[in-house]
């Protein structure tokens, strides 16, 4: 793969890497580089951190901290339920259970490489196997538990390097109708919002239809529907199945779409990188001046997506003193890189401002703090104080 390079978002922490004061001499680092494949218009990392670094039985990110993925992954499997009866069903990446806890027991299996995940769903009573997925995974699973009608992902795909290896994999463990449907964030959001904070460790690709497209074909799979989503940002649900020559695939809109706004193009990104450039500066201005009128500025949400934004901005304890958040997995600790100290959120807690870390889930995040006196500051689409 070819890869030509547009943006660099300096020396990154592992993004969910969460640590004790004692564990910041030995922290790891990379260098954070992204680059255009011109084959398949893939936008993915020049380097890629080795998976076991990320996931392991240490991984801290929890996808049932929020109602409004609990409502959606509800939403998607009572929706799939209409379409066939008591469906053989796998996950790839399915984390604390969030998805799974939707469906029988009997006929839904997984996969969670992280071994504190994968032990709370087996013991939940989904036969959960801790390993990376690759094609002699499913050729076991295949065996153990026979083909599949559903194989979903959610945010997962997007993590896995060898994106040929997945999708051959998943090819080959599906019935010949079965459905392979996965969201990620999209691509296109992604550059409409300035959102450069999608990208980090965990996320070596950020997809388009179109790159997933190419991708999917040359391994047997096509596309045969995008769902447009609202979650993480704007993401997309790509349903996909066995390269079937009588089915009528009806993306043509998203492909238009994509190359409207250039996503075939560096230009496209190469204006991006400008933008990005443009954010880190506003961002540290602004934060500055907070610092400078001694206004107090915690941050919402201890996101990977605002590890690669205090390190990319170097933003740390000087500009924000705290960041709250619920998952208890991250209080206490202190957030990679920066070194900013993680709580968990007491009313009591006076501030000036909160960055809105996880600013993907604002609408939720403002119902629920009405009584915050304070205001938001966003990064995205450009920086700003929330009134
Ligand atoms: P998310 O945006 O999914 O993070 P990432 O960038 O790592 O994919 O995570 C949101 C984080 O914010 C998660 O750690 C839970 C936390 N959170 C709160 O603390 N309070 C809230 O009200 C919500 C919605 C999330």
């Amino acid at each position: 793969m070819s890869k030509m390079h547009f943006l660099h978002l300096g020396k990154q922490p592992i993004a969910n890497g969460f640590l004790n004061q004692e564990q910041f001499d030995d922290e790891f680092f990379y260098n954070l580089s992204v680059g255009f494949d011109e084959e398949t218009c893939l936008v993915t990392q020049l380097d890629y951190v080795k998976p076991e670094l990320m996931f392991n039985e240490d991984y801290a990110y929890r996808g049932s901290m929020s109602k409004t993925m609990v409502n959606h992954f509800s939403e998607f499997s009572k929706s799939f339920k209409n379409r066939i009866n008591k469906p053989n069903i796998l996950e790839i990446g399915s984390n604390d259970g969030v998805f799974l806890k939707n469906w029988d027991k009997k006929n839904t299996f997984a996969v969670e490489p992280c071994a504190n995940f994968a032990k709370e769903t087996n013991d939940l009573g989904y036969k959960t196997y801790c390993d990376f997925w690759n094609r002699n995974l499913a050729e076991k699973i295949g065996q153990e538990n026979g083909y599949m009608d559903l194989i979903f992902a959610a945010n997962c795909i997007c993590h896995i390097p060898d994106l040929d290896e997945t999708f051959s994999a998943v090819e080959s463990l599906l019935k010949p109708h079965g459905l392979f449907v996965f969201e990620d964030p999209s691509l296109a959001s992604m550059i409409n919002n300035n959102s450069y904070d999608q990208i980090y460790d965990e996320h070596p690709h950020i997809f388009s239809v179109m790159a997933l497209s190419k991708l999917l074909k040359r391994n047997g799979l096509e596309i045969v529907r995008v769902d447009s989503l609202s979650v993480h940002g704007g993401s997309n649900r790509i349903w996909a199945q066995k390269i079937d020559h009588n089915t009528r695939p009806d993306i043509d809109r998203y492909l238009d779409y994509e190359r409207v706004i250039g996503l075939d193009d560096i230009e496209c990104f190469k204006r991006f990188a400008e933008r990005v450039a443009q954010s880190k500066e506003d961002l540290r201005n602004l934060l500055t001046r907070c610092a400078d009128q001694d206004k107090k500025v915690i941050s919402y949400g201890a996101t990977s997506k605002s590890t690669t934004v205090f390190n990319y901005c170097d933003v740390g304890p000087d500009l924000i003193s705290c960041i709250t958040d619920t998952t208890p997995e991250k209080q206490h600790k202190y957030s990679p890189g920066m070194h900013i100290p993680i709580l968990p959120q007491k009313d009591s807690d006076v501030f000036d401002y909160a960055f809105l870390g996880a600013w993907n889930f604002a609408e939720e995040i403002k119902k629920k703090e009405l009584y915050f006196g304070g205001r938001f500051i966003t990064h995205v689409p450009t920086v700003r104080i929330v009134e």
